[in-house]
């Protein structure tokens, strides 16, 4: 693939997109766009062209990611509206629908995402969604993208709360569990070095048993646990925590937080 993309909004998520397009040796231009000239020096380093004007990068480009806060989304696409005619626009903006993105751009290809911060390390799990004009070819390109930023899957528009609520916002949760499991680990005498990467990679190595090997989380925790054994124990107290429902109630409520802010920021 070698068509121009612009990238409008160079923070966290936009920054770490344009690196994973880069370190996968993307061959086309690319152009981030954001207000703040630090951010955009940053990036130039890399070789990124930059601009300040929305409206000159999406002229330049095949394909725009929109990654700026959900709020501004609207503001962007005015600006961009006269200039995306038959192009690929990308919104990464949790909670902005596809009918919202129609409603403010005409005669664009429109497609809707939500990755998470794993694109910092190219190893997002990105979901997305396109509006019924969008090719099979192009879905084919948006996930030849995606994958330079880790894994992804098209799913119904009807999913994208949920997602935002299990991978979108997940690496707040793994956060906690890997920062549980080092306090745990100061608990009983590591060093703190070793206990927080004992933690993650720990982690780490779990989601590659599920995702590389295809093993069910049930049978990995067979396959740690022996009779009157050290797993065994550790299981027992941490099923009377109720870690469980816990996550499943927190699950429900971010999804339903997610519909809230969409029709408090009138972005449906
Ligand atoms: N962070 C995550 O984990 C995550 C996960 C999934 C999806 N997302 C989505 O990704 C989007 C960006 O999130 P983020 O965390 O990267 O936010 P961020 O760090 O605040 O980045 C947004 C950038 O866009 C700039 N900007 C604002 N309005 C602009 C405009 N009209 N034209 C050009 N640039 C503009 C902002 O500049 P100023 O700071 O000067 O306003 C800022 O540099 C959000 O919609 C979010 O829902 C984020």
């Amino acid at each position: 693939m070698n068509e121009s993309i612009a990238v409008i909004g160079a923070g966290m998520m936009g920054s770490a997109i344009i690196k994973s397009l880069v370190i996968n040796g993307y061959k086309g231009q690319i152009t981030a766009v954001d207000f703040q000239t630090q951010k955009l020096d940053d990036l130039k380093e890399l070789g990124i062209k930059t601009c300040f004007d929305n409206c000159v990068a999406t002229k330049e480009a095949d394909i725009i990611f929109i990654v700026v806060k959900p709020g501004d989304v609207g503001k962007v696409l005015k600006e961009i509206n006269s200039v995306v005619k038959g192009k690929l626009v990308i919104s990464v903006a949790a909670t902005v629908s596809l009918s919202f993105l129609r409603k403010n751009i005409s005669e664009a290809k429109l497609v809707r995402i939500m990755p998470n911060l794993g694109v910092m390390a190219q190893a997002s799990y990105t979901a997305f969604c396109c509006d019924s004009n969008v090719t099979v070819a192009e879905k084919q390109k948006i996930q030849t993208l995606l994958n330079m930023m880790g894994l992804s899957d098209e799913v119904e528009e009807k999913h994208m709360d949920a997602l935002t609520a299990v991978s979108g916002s997940g690496p707040g949760y793994m956060s906690i569990i890997v920062e549980a499991l080092t306090y745990a680990g100061l608990k009983v005498g590591l060093p703190r070095n070793i206990a927080l990467k004992s933690a993650a990679q720990t982690m780490l190595g779990t989601a590659k048993l599920v995702l590389d090997l295809k093993e069910e989380p049930a049978k990995i925790k067979d396959m740690t646990t022996t009779p009157g054994g050290t797993t065994i124990e550790a299981i027992y107290q941490i099923e009377q925590s109720q870690i469980r429902p816990a996550m499943i109630r927190a699950i429900e409520e971010a999804t339903k937080k997610s519909s809230q802010i969409r029709e408090r920021l009138n972005i449906t």
